[in-house]
């Protein structure tokens, strides 16, 4: 393995070369799903005041065609994070009749232009599927009345009033502005200052998503996504995110096109509900314009934590996205859970290399030590009432732990033996996640293994941990621990995910 090519993973996207952070603009258009991202062409370290959307592309959600940038910094700042729509109308006045085209909002950050106003949002519309952009001679196009934290504009269609709704990160809240056309806002509301116990970073990043409740459309909720900074921090007597560092927060709630009104009342650190338990997903937002077949929203996230993101083993780039997954929302324990799932596509792959129904854990073990494997999805039923873990990308001194315990019913991934651990005092950690009862007696597990990361989804996808990791690329081992050599698996099934990005 190349240098460059080390812990590079095998079907998660990371640009060929240089330093990238959050997911931007992402839109479903033409036949392909759009990544853009932070991007830093040159070095793999985050150059602030030189920050570029990265663009790629993909028709199935597996396979990524990095294409060259897309938006770069100019005379009103560094081009950091915010959304695509699709201009169906021609509201903006910037396509021609025949065609609707996309319009890109972002932050220009760094801006010179307009003394005390640093932060700034733009647009830039392209008519030829992304690939190339102009920018709008009227930016910037919405100013902060006096912060310096003001970013990350996420825009959606409101259909019921016929406009555009952008959810803004300002500072210690989001801010929700509307518009007709994408260059004429007005601001509307905002949430979350109130918020106790939600302030220990700036906020980032928001999403405002409407969610069927149990799969029903006629009966749905929005949901408000909120990324909270681990850099810039603004309270340091709040609490962190479950894995430290930079984390997701979610509220349940109604949205009438102007307000948001949260279903219960947030006024202890106690009522935030985090969206991932493990340390590596971040800034994560929604397709602007689509939904999946069962009407949910699609996303992804960054994979990685302020905490030590410049900092990981990778040579000459840094960073990854989490694999692409289906936000539900679902009643579970009485109460409307946020769950994550897999896209459908990651989940019709190849044949499986191994396939066991009701079997004993000593057998299973003895199929698991036959493979070598880096990248693959292990899919397990247990039985909710044992312990039992997964031994992934082992070798004789380097292993991940991914486990259920029964008895304290958590989920949970360690780290602490994975790899190259060193490059941060916070690295190696043991991360672990509650999980509802499940109602049948048995507990689903399904395990996605890459080159330099895991992400476990169980119970249908409410407890979640997204790690990375840096194991040797010869650590390539599983295996399983049980407390009892007789304990029966329901199912096991591991696909090898042998797509190579490039
Ligand atoms: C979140 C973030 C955003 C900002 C971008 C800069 O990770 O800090 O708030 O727009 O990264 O790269």
């Amino acid at each position: 393995v190349s240098s460059i090519q080390k812990y590079r993973p095998a079907y998660h996207y990371s640009p060929a070369e240089g330093w990238m952070n959050d997911p931007n603009g992402m839109v479903y258009f033409g036949g392909e799903y759009h990544l853009f991202y932070q991007y830093t062409t040159h070095g793999a370290k985050p150059d602030f005041a030189n920050m570029h959307w990265g663009h790629a592309v993909s028709k199935d959600l597996l396979h990524w065609e990095e294409l060259s940038v897309a938006l770069k910094p100019d005379d009103n700042g560094a081009i950091f994070s915010g959304s695509v729509v699709v201009d169906q109308d021609n509201r903006t006045g910037f396509f021609n009749e025949e065609g609707s085209g996309l319009v890109a909002i972002y932050t220009n950050a760094g801006n010179k232009t307009i003394p005390g106003k640093d932060q700034v949002q733009s647009i830039a519309y392209s008519n030829d599927n992304g690939r190339t952009w102009s920018k709008y001679d009227g930016n910037p196009v919405l100013l902060p009345a006096d912060t310096a934290d003001f970013r990350d504009p996420k825009v959606f269609w409101y259909g019921p009033s016929s406009e555009w709704v952008m959810t803004l990160a300002v500072k210690d809240r989001v801010e929700f502005y509307k518009s007709p056309n994408l260059k004429e806002w007005s601001y509307a509301s905002s949430f979350g200052a109130e918020v106790a116990g939600s302030h220990r970073g700036v906020y980032e990043c928001p999403d405002l998503v409407q969610i069927p409740v149990d799969g029903d459309p006629s009966n749905t909720k929005w949901v408000l996504i909120v990324s909270v900074g681990d850099r810039n921090g603004i309270n340091d007597s709040d609490p962190e995110p479950p894995a430290g560092g930079s984390g997701i927060m979610y509220f349940v709630g109604e949205f009438d096109g102007t307000t948001f009104i949260p279903d219960d009342q947030v006024t202890s650190e106690g009522d935030i509900r985090w969206v991932d338990h493990g340390s590596d997903c971040y800034a994560a937002v929604t397709w602007s314009n689509m939904t999946t077949e069962t009407g949910n929203p699609l996303w992804l996230g960054w994979m990685s934590n302020w905490r030590y993101a410049n900092l990981t083993p990778t040579v000459d780039w840094r960073g990854a996205m989490t694999i692409p997954r289906e936000l539900a929302l679902e009643t579970r324990s009485g109460k409307e859970t946020l769950v994550q799932r897999p896209a459908r596509e990651l989940g019709q792959l190849g044949a499986p290399v191994v396939s066991l129904k009701e079997v004993k854990a000593s057998e299973a073990q003895s199929a698991l030590s036959a493979l070598q494997l880096d990248s693959y999805v292990i899919r397990a039923e247990l039985d909710a009432k044992e312990s039992l873990a997964f031994k992934v990308r082992t070798s004789a001194d380097q292993e991940t732990v991914v486990g259920y315990d029964s008895g304290l019913k958590e989920l949970y991934v360690d780290r602490t033996r994975s790899g190259q651990v060193e490059f941060h005092e916070d690295f190696a950690a043991r991360h672990t996640a509650a999980v509802a009862e499940p109602t049948d007696g048995k507990l689903d597990l399904l395990v996605y293994v890459d080159r330099s990361s895991v992400e476990v989804f169980a119970s249908r996808g409410q407890a979640v941990i997204t790690d990375l990791i840096f194991p040797e690329p010869s650590a390539k081992g599983l295996g399983l621990l049980t407390e009892k050599g007789d304990l029966k698996l329901h199912s096991l099934e591991i696909h090898a995910l042998t797509s190579e990005v490039r």
